[in-house]
């Protein structure tokens, strides 16, 4: 049995044992009680100090319970709205339903009360939100719809409303829009406005059939079936293609279009990884480039069911991806919440090796959390202990290591191996915690160095449980959750001559 079924079978069993987590207008507070054990008179505290153990200090995470998915990334009115996958009665996987976060800036983020939750037509999967400008889908002009699976007997298409920002959802009374009563895998619907066209078009995962079905509408409700893409990389077996997204990037004063699918498993390293084509969509068929596939917008294994905001100013693209992999993530060793987001990444075209490759760089609002630059010694303590922000430069005229450490003798080594053309990150039980999963330590997580010139900047952020490593070219992007009992704070580089520097990140919940 695959593990997505598996996990479908919990969720029903959870569904059940769980009587009033049908109720849609449920509040269930961001903020959890939870008994002190530390304080004898048993007083009752907030658990929101963000301060246990591998609690992610610039990563988003909820207060408590399991999230997975990005979903529903709109920009509205100044605020980023970030909806996710999440089970607002446990850590483990089930009784989907969407959290919601909000964000003034992409990297500070607020959690709100949840948006969806199950209703007759089963759990709320994957899905996206979009602003319908021109009252397209008759509840109002800048109504918020939420497009989302639902999960039942059969996954089929719904849609709910906002008219309050996103604080609250009304469902569609003709629900589902795209019925399904024989595919098992037909979910995550990502729509957007094709303005050549005007209509919406939705991309549409069909798992096992290893398949993107588009879809249009001109009204959000009712659908017709355009085409299929599919590629010959399905034949080496990759597993089920989930949450894709059609984005289209200026190159160069040319519109190019990329196709984002999640695939799992068989991502670069196991288990979860996310691909992309490059190409071009004519309105009704998308149609990707020769070129070589698969391409990886992250090597690391832990960047899953990533897609972008809809709605963004300047037609930016901006993705961010669920930090974690289907292979360890119902025991990533965190409590009581589990799993974070990754960073927000900015997405671009760029032209390497003849091919254009997608670039993903941590977005500039970073900087609003950044202390100052210092330059530090090789092998030295950082001048802060702490999330921060590393940037080494190094040579690529020869291999060479760069051990990220603490002194409780935890360390992350990178090897820098240009003969292969590769970055490996180790990720094994040096790191830190790694035996609450046999499929976790991994001794060396390859990426591509995807490098022409004489050395590589790599930048790579470094919170309490994650390392994301992303060159300045956004050409070698690498993210892996580690668990080391303190923050690494010291880089070791054993090339001939490398710059290192740091700048602290602080929390983002002060
Ligand atoms: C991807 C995914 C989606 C699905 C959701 C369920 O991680 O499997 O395809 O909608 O998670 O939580």
């Amino acid at each position: 049995m695959k593990p997505f079924h598996i996990l479908c079978l919990s969720s029903l069993l959870a569904l059940a044992a769980c009587s009033d987590n049908d109720v849609e207008e449920v509040f269930l507070p961001a903020i959890s009680t939870e008994s002190d054990s530390d304080n004898d008179s048993g007083t009752v505290v907030t658990a929101s100090g963000y301060d246990e153990a591998y609690r992610p200090q610039f990563h988003y995470s909820p207060v408590q319970n399991w999230i997975n998915d990005p979903n529903g990334l709109v920009y509205l009115d100044g605020t980023y709205h970030m909806f996710y996958q999440y089970n607002p009665y446990s850590a483990d996987w089930g009784n989907m339903s969407w959290g919601h976060a909000t964000s003034t800036d992409l990297i500070h983020w607020e959690e709100k009360a949840v948006a969806l939750t199950p209703d007759a037509l089963g759990d709320v999967f994957s899905g996206c939100c979009v602003i319908d400008k021109n009252n397209t889908a008759g509840f109002g002009a800048n109504a918020m719809i939420a497009i989302y699976t639902a999960n039942g007997d059969h996954q089929q298409q719904a849609l709910a409303y906002s008219t309050d920002g996103g604080n609250t959802f009304e469902r569609y009374a003709n629900n589902p829009i795209i019925p399904n009563t024989d595919r098992s895998d037909f979910r995550d619907p990502k729509v957007f406005w094709h303005e050549a066209t005007q209509r919406w078009i939705m991309a549409l995962a069909c798992g096992y059939e290893y398949k993107i079905e588009f879809w249009s509408s001109t009204n959000l409700k009712s659908w017709q079936k355009l085409s299929d893409f599919s590629s010959p990389i399905a034949a080496c077996n990759l597993g089920q293609w989930e949450c894709p997204d059609l984005i289209s990037l200026d190159y160069n004063g040319s519109t190019v279009w990329v196709l984002i699918v999640s695939v799992n498993p068989g991502g670069p390293n196991g288990g979860s990884g996310t691909m992309y084509f490059v190409g071009d969509f004519d309105g009704t068929t998308f149609t990707a480039d020769s070129g070589s596939y698969p391409k990886w917008i992250d090597y690391g294994p832990d960047n899953y069911a990533g897609v972008t905001w809809s709605n963004l100013p300047n037609d930016r693209k901006v993705l961010i991806g669920w930090m974690n992999n289907w292979n360890y993530a119902g025991v990533s060793p965190v409590s009581p919440w589990r799993s974070a987001m990754t960073l927000p990444r900015e997405l671009s075209l760029v032209e390497f090796d003849g091919e254009l490759c997608l670039s993903s760089k941590v977005v500039s609002e970073i900087d609003n959390i950044a202390g100052e630059w210092d330059t530090v010694e090789n092998g030295a303590d950082f001048p802060s202990v702490g999330p921060c922000q590393m940037q080494a430069t190094i040579p690529v005229a020869e291999s060479s290591t760069l051990i990220l450490s603490n002194d409780k003798g935890e360390q992350l080594e990178l090897e820098i191996n240009p003969t292969a053309g590769l970055l490996l990150a180790k990720r094994n039980s040096t790191t830190g915690e790694t035996s609450f999963s046999s499929s976790f330590s991994l001794p060396s997580v390859k990426s591509l160095l995807n490098c022409n010139g004489d050395e590589i900047e790599l930048n790579i952020y470094i919170d309490q449980s994650s390392v994301e490593i992303l060159s300045s070219t956004g050409l070698t992007v690498s993210t892996l959750t580690v668990y080391p009992s303190k923050t690494y704070h010291r880089a070791t580089s054993s090339a001939s001559s490398s710059t290192l520097r740091h700048r602290s990140l602080s929390s983002i919940w002060n």
